[in-house]
């Protein structure tokens, strides 16, 4: 029996958000319904809800979300109901070129579910990044639910689904930090402040923190950061080098996306070291560089898309290192809201306080 529950919805380019109540299906073969716990507010949505990513409005909105399987279709046996789930917008093939290379991340063919939650008029809603989960339940490919710990908190568990392990994954999975590595993020929102605590987690021995507002890089050091730069009082690369005997950084991630920045993270690794692109560039965005500097430098130069993270290996894993104490996840959560103060949350997201606000249910 299909149901209706609660929703958030950007119904057109720039208007605001509303809650709306929303028909969920019943879960079709390889789909599951989940009756959603908490889900996080990301950039992205705002970018959905500002016909920055397409313009298929409505849009269900919220995609970093936690909850628990309620009801699965045929042929599902990955999850089960009653399994508590990590979602995410990537349930990978296992056949096509990228994941036969043995690089999932990349998969040419993901399966997430198709879009048949409606509106009661019965318009169709473009659930954000093929989930849709600013929701009390939402429809999803089985592929997209990883279950992990039900001990952790759902707000906690919620943030692996996008930012938190974007960032994360930057430094763990692309930029393969190592114990004693020195380690240089540009740019300390929520994602580079998890490139921090991930490379802290891997026993990175420096973590030096840039970026242009002092109250992120005072967060930045309760990630993990051992030194702080202020890129508008300091060149990044000379002082990044100044902390590195001269060097530069080992791994240098870039979580800004522009220009300026993507051209320091080049300057400021060491020779033979590896920059990871993480911030997001706009089309019209270019970078000149001189070929001598390309060449001669070495290294290598990785864009990380979604943390190149495999949700099944990861989500527990980190899951599991939160429980130990070994990470702090929950420091990215700074607020939990209702359904209803999603506007109130993209107002407040470029606040120097707010890392993630996360709706709970
Ligand atoms: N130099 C250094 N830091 C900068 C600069 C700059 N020129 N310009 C902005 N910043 C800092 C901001 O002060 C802020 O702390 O970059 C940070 C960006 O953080 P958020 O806006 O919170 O963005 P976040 O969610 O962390 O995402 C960063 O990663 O995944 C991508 O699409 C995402 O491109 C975005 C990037
Ligand atoms: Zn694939
Ligand atoms: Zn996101």
């Amino acid at each position: 029996m299909a149901q209706q529950v609660r929703g958030v919805i950007a119904p057109g380019k720039n208007e605001p958000v509303r809650v709306e109540t929303i028909v969920i299906p019943d879960p079709g073969p390889g789909e599951a319904v989940v009756k959603i716990q908490a889900c996080g507010v990301c950039h992205t949505d705002l970018h959905y809800k500002q016909g920055a990513i397409n313009d298929e409005f409505p849009f269900l909105l919220g995609h970093e979300a936690a909850g628990v399987v309620e009801a699965v279709g045929e042929g599902v046996t990955d999850v089960e109901p009653g399994d508590f789930v990590v979602l995410n917008w990537r349930a990978v093939c296992g056949q096509c070129r990228a994941c036969l290379r043995g690089r999932p991340w990349y998969c040419f063919d993901t399966h997430n579910a198709k879009q048949r939650m409606t509106l009661l008029d019965g318009t169709e809603l473009s659930p954000a990044l093929g989930i849709g989960a600013f929701a009390e339940k939402t429809l999803v490919a089985s592929g997209q639910c990883t279950k992990v710990d039900p001990e952790v908190a759902p707000a906690v568990a919620g943030l692996l689904g996008c930012g938190v392990m974007a960032g994360i994954g930057a430094a763990i999975n692309t930029g393969q930090v190592g114990r004693g590595d020195s380690v240089a993020v540009i740019g300390c929102g929520g994602v580079g402040d998890a490139a921090i605590a991930g490379a802290r987690l891997a026993g990175a021995a420096k973590i030096i923190a840039v970026d242009i507002d002092d109250r992120k890089l005072e967060t930045a050091k309760k990630m993990g950061a051992t030194h702080t730069v202020n890129s508008r009082t300091q060149d990044p690369v000379e002082a990044i080098r100044a902390l590195t005997g001269g060097n530069g950084a080992d791994v240098v991630i870039e979580a800004v996306g522009r220009p300026e920045t993507y051209k320091q993270a080049f300057y400021a690794r060491d020779l033979a070291g590896t920059v990871v692109l993480v911030g997001v560039p706009t089309p019209e965005m270019q970078l000149e560089l001189p070929l001598l500097d390309v060449f001669g430098r070495g290294g290598s130069l990785k864009s990380s898309w979604y943390g190149d993270c495999l949700p099944s290996r990861d989500f527990p894993m980190l899951i599991d290192l939160h429980q130990q104490g070994r990470i702090d996840l929950g420091a990215f959560v700074t607020e939990t809201i209702g359904l209803g103060d999603i506007e109130q949350a993209f107002a407040r997201m470029h606040d120097g306080d707010v890392l993630r606000s996360v709706v709970v249910f």
